[in-house]
């Protein structure tokens, strides 16, 4: 994922108009304003807070079509190991339901001087690229779209896929299809050269990590090769460290196992969180001394070298103290 934009605190109530569930476990909602005016532009790539109960906050890309002003769609895998975020969008969210939802916010945008996308989603990672295929589809740009998944049957947008301005640049590659379905990425990426190729890619942490791994091996410069977290594995394990609230004027102890979050809830202070492993960025806190053990996948290499941001819900201090601005 990207740079660490401001957070916003736009809301708009939007209401539920459609709700499907495809592929067995992915609902796919459309949303609407109320009186179906326009809803504020998105850019692809780009996705919205669901506010989805009290105190209960996640991040969904939208998948619809950019050009879409009045529609925002979103594509949600019920999660077995869910913390409540995607069950209870499955349970609570009907068709008429109202709630409120952030502006759309993009952290995964298209790269404007691209010779040839080349987008790679694997399972609901898939969203954020076809929201990317139709706008790439608008502009004329060169782009071919991958879908990884298990099966067609346990598969969401596999018809809009296909049915899509765009389906001849899309190729389906299912697990249950054989060895001939299977994406060749290095073939691909080795036709495609790495002058003005981009590769895009969104899915569980190891297709991720393959897909990056593969265009590393490939020659694409790390500017090339971009990313979306839609879940992570954080590791939050690591030894105990102080943490001094510089502007409230207080210090506390974090506990091995314990977030820097928890921590500071302990003496009275609240951080806002929203995804609490690392991937939203809601959780940001500035960095006044000490070194940071950045565990997060929202700030990029060059900002975690940079030292002076830190996500709270997850990383920790490689220092005995870390001073923070809060
Ligand atoms: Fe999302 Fe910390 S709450 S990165």
């Amino acid at each position: 994922m990207s740079s660490a934009s401001t957070i916003t605190t736009d809301t708009l109530q939007v209401v539920v108009r459609r709700r499907e569930v495809q592929g067995g476990a992915v609902v796919v909602l459309d949303l609407r304003s109320a009186d179906d005016s326009p809803l504020p532009a998105f850019e692809a790539g780009a996705h919205i807070d669901v506010h989805v109960a009290e105190d209960l906050v996640r991040q969904y890309s939208l998948c619809g079509d950019p050009a879409d002003a009045g529609r925002y769609r979103l594509g949600v895998l019920r999660d077995p190991a869910s913390r409540g975020g995607s069950s209870a969008v499955f349970d609570r969210l009907s068709e008429g339901t109202t709630l409120t939802i952030g502006a759309p916010r993009n952290h995964f945008p298209l790269a404007a001087d691209a010779q040839h996308s080349v987008l790679v989603g694997g399972g609901i990672g898939i969203t954020p690229m076809i929201s990317m295929a139709h706008a790439l589809q608008a502009a004329g740009r060169s782009f071919e779209l991958h879908y990884c998944a298990r099966s067609a049957a346990s598969s969401a947008f596999v018809d809009e896929l296909t049915a899509a301005p765009f389906a001849d640049k899309v190729t389906l590659h299912f697990d249950d299809a054989g060895e001939a379905s299977k994406l060749q990425l290095a073939a691909i990426l080795a036709a495609a050269g790495t002058s003005g190729t981009h590769l895009y890619t969104c899915g569980p942490s190891g297709f991720m990590e393959w897909v990056i791994a593969t265009g590393e091996k490939a020659g694409l410069p790390s500017a090339s090769i971009h990313r979306e977290y839609f879940n992570a594995d954080i590791d939050t394990s690591g030894a105990g460290f102080e943490v001094v609230a510089q502007a409230s004027g207080k210090t506390v102890r974090v506990e091995e196992g314990q977030s820097i979050v928890a921590a500071l809830k302990t003496i009275g202070i609240k951080v806002e969180v929203s995804c609490e492993e690392g991937v939203c960025g809601t959780c940001v806190c500035t960095v006044l001394e000490g070194e940071c053990d950045h565990r997060d996948v929202y700030l990029t290499d060059e900002e975690k070298a940079d030292n002076d941001q830190i996500m709270t819900c997850c990383s920790r201090a490689k220092s005995a103290r870390l001073v923070l601005d809060i």
